[in-house]
């Protein structure tokens, strides 16, 4: 049965949540489910805004037909190729066989690469148009974000821009799929950043520049492919956006990751946590990074202006879950961070040259004074050595 919504006269959200899958690209816990939003306008010409992913193609099929109410699909506007969108395209071609594809040339070669069909498409550029009665989609290319295809399109009439991956976010929806429905601040910002950095977070430059391209527009409704639709309050977003494709820190903050074998790497954490609170130091927080999916990690290092990084030696090398959340920083660009280190060993500890050699190796990563040295577990020298650098990274964020 279907389940649909007009967001705006004319033109209807015809999305799905799933609620079982547990791993998003089969990389990121989905905790919460994941949403998945496409979108029709019905005008002399009817247009699908891009399809959705396999496990919702039913409810999705079934919101489809309603809307059209018997009418015929004119054009599908494939905004982005990746299969969360797209597996239904073959369906909806043996179903509506006079629907014209409307995508950037690159899209329509994935889809005979994906596919291994020809189909009826139109290929568009930036700036090109498509006329549907009332209203005339505009599209702009948004390369990387989240891949080479994307494209958004801005709908004139009623000053629509949808928005393909851009403004996002992890978790199923309740009927309430307007941002402004919920609270989304409390409840969503998190899954918002956690799916931008991990999902685009490598793309800054490219999402900067689709930004730059969007304050050009009068925008009245914000329409994204997954997680909530924005209608009002367009600056909460926005600003989140700016910051995060700029790499600048939302907050003056501590993230302390720890990757322990035995709780002794652990408990300098701890006792670095405590110190830094004892100089007045509010917004700190301790991570074990076993423990922690780096999903996670990954959102908090973009969110947070001061990392310390405190890993045990593990095979001569920088312990393993901590090795990955520092690939994964450098791997999504994250740059312009003040860093502390802490390593332990008990014979040949390298886990804090190793460290500080990949954050190198990344851009604006300022590595404070002194990096401590464990030797097995805390002592009192150490302690002397944990203070030394609490104090220095308290005072990157008074
Ligand atoms: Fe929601 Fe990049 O696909």
């Amino acid at each position: 049965m279907y389940n649909v919504r007009e967001v705006e006269k004319d033109i209807w959200w015809l999305g799905a949540s799933d609620r079982r899958l547990e791993l998003f690209e089969n990389v990121y816990p989905l905790p919460l489910g994941m949403s998945y939003n496409n979108y029709v306008i019905m005008d002399d010409k009817t247009c699908l805004m891009d399809g959705i992913d396999d496990a919702v193609t039913r409810q999705f099929m079934d919101n489809l037909e309603h809307v059209l109410g018997g009418r015929k699909l004119d054009y599908m506007v494939v905004q982005h190729m990746e299969p969360d969108h797209c597996t239904c395209i073959p369906q909806l071609i043996s179903k509506y066989p006079e629907m014209k594809i409307v995508a950037s040339q690159k899209a329509v070669q994935m889809i005979s690469q994906f596919y291994h069909l020809q189909v009826d498409a139109i290929a568009v550029k930036e700036g090109d148009t498509l006329e549907l009665g009332h209203h005339t989609l505009t599209f702009c290319t948004a390369p990387m974000v989240h891949w080479p295809e994307v494209i958004v399109s801005y709908e004139t009439t009623t000053g629509t821009l949808f928005s393909a991956d851009a403004f996002g976010a992890f978790g199923a929806m309740s009927g309430n799929i307007f941002a402004d429905e919920v609270d989304w601040d409390r409840d969503w910002e998190s899954e918002a950043r956690r799916y931008y950095v991990n999902i685009v977070g490598k793309y800054g430059v490219q999402t900067a520049a689709l930004l730059k391209k969007a304050a050009a527009l009068d925008i009245k409704m914000i329409l994204p492919l997954h997680g909530h639709l924005w209608r009002q309050d367009f600056g909460k977003i926005l600003d989140l956006y700016t910051k995060w494709a700029s790499y600048t820190p939302e907050k003056k903050a501590v993230a302390v990751f720890y990757g322990s074998v035995y709780g002794n790497t652990a408990n300098a954490a701890d006792i670095l946590a405590m110190m830094l609170s004892e100089l007045g130091v509010k917004d700190v927080k301790v991570y074990d990074v076993s423990k922690t999916h780096p999903s996670y990690l990954l959102a908090e290092a973009f969110r947070c202006s001061t990392l310390v990084f405190a890993s045990a030696t593990y095979n001569a090398e920088i312990f393993d879950s901590m090795h990955t959340l520092l690939v994964d920083a450098k791997n999504h660009n994250l740059s312009g961070r003040t860093v502390g280190l802490i390593e332990n060993g008990s014979w040949a500890a390298t886990a804090g040259k190793k460290m500080a050699e990949i954050l190198g190796s990344m851009k604006s990563m300022t590595i404070l004074d002194p990096m401590v040295k464990v030797t097995s577990s805390v002592d009192d020298d150490t302690r002397g050595k944990l203070q030394e650098l609490a104090q220095a990274l308290a005072e990157t964020v008074k």
